[in-house]
């Protein structure tokens, strides 16, 4: 039933209005229709709210209360020489090299030293040399506690592939391998889940899996190209992807950031250093992290260092000749933290780890190529690309534009904006060191596994796959 006090204040409204303007019949009926209608509406809204309240909860759960409502995750129990027995045979993964001191501590490697002065030092203890090709390690140990995996496949909306595809490869890269070298374990772990019971229920459109790599790893066409074939082989076709550098094009290719050295132990941790990052007195205005050889060739770096060393104090160069800067050292840490912004052009390919170690640092990176972040890492990184970044187009550099003085025209306050954006974002770029996560923030992998999760609630939408 509707109370009085509604209808009295349709009364008194409309007296008021007739008494003012008693000749203007058409409007005033317009009113009346109206206002019917208005209190027709109030009346049915009451009537709704006098059903009790617990009725309703039970009528329309709450989707937020279950944490697994996008889906459940089965992982695969492969048999160990995909996975366990390439951890095992660590000292024979690299031509040159043992890798099990980068793939130790469960992939986030070994201690970081010499931080000391460098970082607060209770945080000291977050800090690792983290390997850049060390993912498929660390999802695979924080997938094997995530809260919302199943042990039963018939209760899943994802299947993941537990298979190291980048460790498997990467001894077979160079020297005088064979191509059959580079695919046989690619061939092997597809021969696998084909066979499986429950790949043919969607063709593979509900499995993902981590290639700790490059996609150009995967990608060989031609029997004379770098990498194996793996990404070409018929089983992969509708395998999601999660890789540190996508194929754009590639729907299936998902680019997740490259593991940088920072793995906080609590949501405290993130804060610390979201507050010290925030705050540090940054004397530099930019800064780059390459090799000085690059320089000899006329090649894009060897633009960007003459820049660089030509900014008379206003901008600083990590050596990173060799090897030096891939696992990550306190000098390449602290000049991050000593600049505003930081230079990141492509690489060997189009991404480098070095954009998450400088946006850690609260640093703003400074972009020359597309498809180095903005078309590789959507899922992570803010979705307006000037607002935590600057974009430089490389011909731009190339037809002499100082990068200098079109970084200085960025005011106090715009820097501030930008970098307030940078640590917005960290805790999405960074994996955490728990094997179950942070207690309320979510992190990459976090991020990366709604986001698969997500992907598979869509693909049962009709206009994609199998059904
Ligand atoms: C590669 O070449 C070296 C000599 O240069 C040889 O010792 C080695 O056996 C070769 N490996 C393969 C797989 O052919
Ligand atoms: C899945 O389908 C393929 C091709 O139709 C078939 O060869 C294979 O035996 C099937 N696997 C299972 C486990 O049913
Ligand atoms: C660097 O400085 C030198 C001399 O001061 C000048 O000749 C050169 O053009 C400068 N290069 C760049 C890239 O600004
Ligand atoms: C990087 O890792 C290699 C092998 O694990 C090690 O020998 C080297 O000292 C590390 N470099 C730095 C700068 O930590
Ligand atoms: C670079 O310079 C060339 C020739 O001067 C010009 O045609 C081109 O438009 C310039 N490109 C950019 C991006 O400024
Ligand atoms: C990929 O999915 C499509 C559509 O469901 C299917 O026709 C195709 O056979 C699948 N490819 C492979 C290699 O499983």
């Amino acid at each position: 039933m509707p109370p009085n006090s509604s209808s009295d204040a349709i009364y008194s409204t409309t007296k008021t209005n007739s008494s003012s303007s008693s000749l203007q019949l058409q409007p005033f009926s317009f009113l009346w229709l109206l206002l019917f209608i208005v209190s027709l509406q109030v009346t049915i809204l009451i009537m709704a709210r006098a059903v009790p309240f617990y009725n309703r909860r039970t009528h329309f759960p709450n989707p937020v209360s279950d944490p697994c409502s996008s889906g459940r995750i089965f992982v695969y129990n492969l048999p160990l020489v995909f996975n366990q027995e390439l951890l095992d045979n660590c000292h024979e993964l690299d031509p040159w090299n043992s890798r099990c001191e980068a793939l130790s501590n469960g992939g986030l490697g070994r201690k970081a030293t010499g931080l000391s002065g460098v970082v607060p030092e209770e945080l000291i203890p977050a800090w690792y040399w983290t390997d850049q090709f060390a993912m498929e390690v660390i999802y695979h140990n924080r997938i094997l506690n995530h809260k919302c995996r199943t042990m039963e496949p018939d209760s899943a909306t994802a299947f993941y592939i537990p298979f190291y595809a980048g460790l498997a490869v990467g001894k077979y890269l160079w020297s005088n391998y064979t191509t059959k070298d580079r695919d046989r374990y690619c061939e092997m772990i597809l021969d696998w889940v084909r066979d499986q019971p429950y790949w043919n229920r969607s063709d593979g459109w509900d499995h993902f899996t981590t290639m700790g790599r490059i996609t150009w790893d995967f990608r060989r066409s031609k029997n004379e190209d770098w990498g194996s074939r793996c990404i070409y082989m018929p089983g992969m076709r509708n395998i999601t992807r999660l890789l540190i550098e996508r194929n754009p094009w590639d729907y299936f290719d998902v680019g997740v950031p490259y593991p940088s050295g920072f793995h906080p132990r609590s949501d405290s941790d993130i804060f610390q250093w979201q507050y010290f990052v925030r705050n540090r007195q940054r004397d530099t205005l930019f800064c780059f992290a390459g090799a000085p050889r690059g320089a000899v060739k006329n090649d894009f770096r060897g633009l960007l260092l003459n820049q660089c060393m030509n900014a008379s104090g206003l901008c600083r160069v990590v050596d990173c000749a060799g090897t030096r800067c891939s696992n990550g050292t306190s000098a390449i840490l602290e000049t991050f933290l000593d600049s505003d912004f930081c230079l990141q052009p492509r690489g060997d390919s189009f991404t480098r780890r070095s954009i998450f170690d400088c946006m850690v640092a609260g640093s703003i990176p400074v972009f020359f190529w597309h498809r180095t972040a903005y078309l590789q890492y959507q899922w992570f990184l803010p979705n307006d690309p000037k607002s935590y970044s600057v974009f430089i187009h490389r011909d731009e550099v190339k037809n002499g534009t100082s990068i200098q003085s079109v970084l200085q025209r960025y005011s106090r306050e715009e820097v501030k904006k930008m970098r307030e954006k940078v640590i917005e974002f960290i805790p999405k770029i960074i994996y955490a060191k728990p094997e179950n996560g942070l207690e309320s923030i979510k992190d990459a992998f976090d991020v990366a596994i709604d986001g698969v999760l997500k992907r598979n609630k869509e693909h049962e939408q009709p206009g994609y796959k199998w059904k």
